[in-house]
């Protein structure tokens, strides 16, 4: 069989591959985008609960995590999550803002994948689904892939856009991490973030009547802290704070909670006894955090009985238990849940500018697959929308 000829060979047809893909053939190159899966953007389609977190409007790079957290910086600047929202509004995509900067498709997650898919059409990228690599070699100056169905594609570029680990049930794979490094690249360690944390046994059977309650809350760990919504779940702790913070947590590290934050709860406490000594501490406590809550913190820290009964010591370790929790994960789902991968081929073997390998002319590495990783709140596709728009303008 003859081998396909291409100029840019794009292994990965998500977010990050199908925007380089678009622009590399807007610019005349002739493209062809493979991926293993049936079809692409599968991601995209189950973000943001269907509706994709397309963008946040405040994205810049302290929102990401890495070996070199400004690396982000040059791609973020030269293609901005404004310079998204044209597209977006440009295909007639209604959008909405649904707090912290986050913007989420008004209808469906779809509607970014027939942008991308229709834009890629538009620029006569091809593209190859139900594929996948065999092998993939260094070609002269170029690269020769042999492919699943036996054929082989020779190309000038080659761009890893494979994305990370996370989700393996619906195709991720550590294919980028691979072929990264047998062509010389090196790869940071990789873990799962963005993913809910667990705990040991002892304390899972003591937080069991907990599961399913939501708080607003303050998570930290060290300096670092987010402000939102905490899950308690039959495994440990979920919700946005809890991902969030996860990113930045190891293993056998405490993190801090508060569930009242901001609130002086054993000031609150004190005048609320004061008030009406006769209410029990259970339903005191219970007007600060929600009700489940409020009885199990009381039983835990030996609080039964009337407000009237409780000394300001009492009072004082129910204020602790409320917004001085520091608890120990013992580990996360790991990537069956996790959001993102954390980590990835390292930032100092690419050029920020271009995401070219710098000892390997033609190869580029985009979106997740790169050591940098957004928060929660659609910066990870905004890092692959820039990242993949930058290669495209050069492979
Ligand atoms: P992506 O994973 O999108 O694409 C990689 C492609 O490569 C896939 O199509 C895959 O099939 C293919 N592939 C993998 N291995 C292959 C192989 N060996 N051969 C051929 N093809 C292969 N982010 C955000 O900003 N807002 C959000 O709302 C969400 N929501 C969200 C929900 C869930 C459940 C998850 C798991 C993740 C998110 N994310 C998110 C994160 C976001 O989905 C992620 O960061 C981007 O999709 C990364 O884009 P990439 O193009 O790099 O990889």
């Amino acid at each position: 069989m003859k081998a396909d000829i291409v100029d840019v060979l794009i292994v990965g047809a998500g977010a990050a591959g199908m925007m380089c893909a678009i622009e590399a053939g807007r610019r005349g190159r002739s493209v062809r985008v493979l991926d293993h899966a049936r079809a692409p953007g599968e991601k995209i389609r189950i973000s943001g609960g269907g509706r994709c977190n397309f963008t946040n409007l405040g994205t810049g790079p302290g929102n990401f995590l890495g070996e070199n957290p400004r690396f982000a910086t040059s791609a973020l600047k030269r293609f901005t999550q404004h310079d998204f929202i044209k597209r977006v509004d440009r295909a007639g995509i209604a959008w909405h803002e649904k707090t912290l900067g986050q913007l989420f498709c008004d209808d469906s997650a779809k509607q970014i994948i027939r942008m991308l898919t229709d834009d890629m059409r538009e620029a006569g990228a091809r593209l190859s689904l139900g594929v996948a690599v065999e092998r993939i070699a260094r070609d002269g100056d170029g690269f020769e892939a042999v492919l699943s169905d036996g054929s082989t594609v020779k190309a000038g570029s080659l761009v890893l856009a494979t994305g990370g680990k996370s989700i393996p049930k619906m195709g991720a794979t550590g294919w980028a991490y691979d072929t990264a490094r047998g062509f010389g690249l090196r790869v940071t360690e990789t873990r799962p973030a963005l993913v809910p944390l667990t705990f040991e046994t002892g304390v899972l059977e003591r937080l069991k009547p907990l599961a399913g309650v939501s708080v607003e809350a303050v998570v930290s760990h060290g300096k670092t802290r987010f402000a939102e919504g905490l899950l308690f779940t039959h495994r440990g702790l979920s919700g946005p704070s809890v991902l969030q913070i996860s990113s930045y947590w190891r293993e056998g590290e405490a993190i801090s909670v508060a569930m009242a934050p901001g609130l002086d709860v054993f000031a609150r406490l004190k005048t609320m006894k004061a008030e009406n000594g006769r209410q029990a501490a259970h339903t005191a406590l219970g007007q600060i955090v929600p009700k489940r809550l409020a009885e199990l913190l009381v039983e835990q820290e030996g609080g039964v009985g009337n407000l009237a009964d409780l000394s300001d010591k009492a009072l004082r370790r129910l204020d602790a238990a409320v917004n001085g929790w520091s608890v120990k994960p013992v580990g996360s789902e790991g990537y069956r849940t996790a959001e993102v991968t954390l980590g990835g081929v390292a930032t100092d073997q690419l050029d920020q500018q271009t995401l070219a390998a710098k000892s390997m002319p033609g190869l580029y590495v985009i979106g997740e697959a790169v050591d940098v990783t957004g928060w929660l709140g659609g910066y990870n596709f905004q890092w692959a929308w820039s990242s993949g728009w930058a290669a495209g303008q050069v492979c």
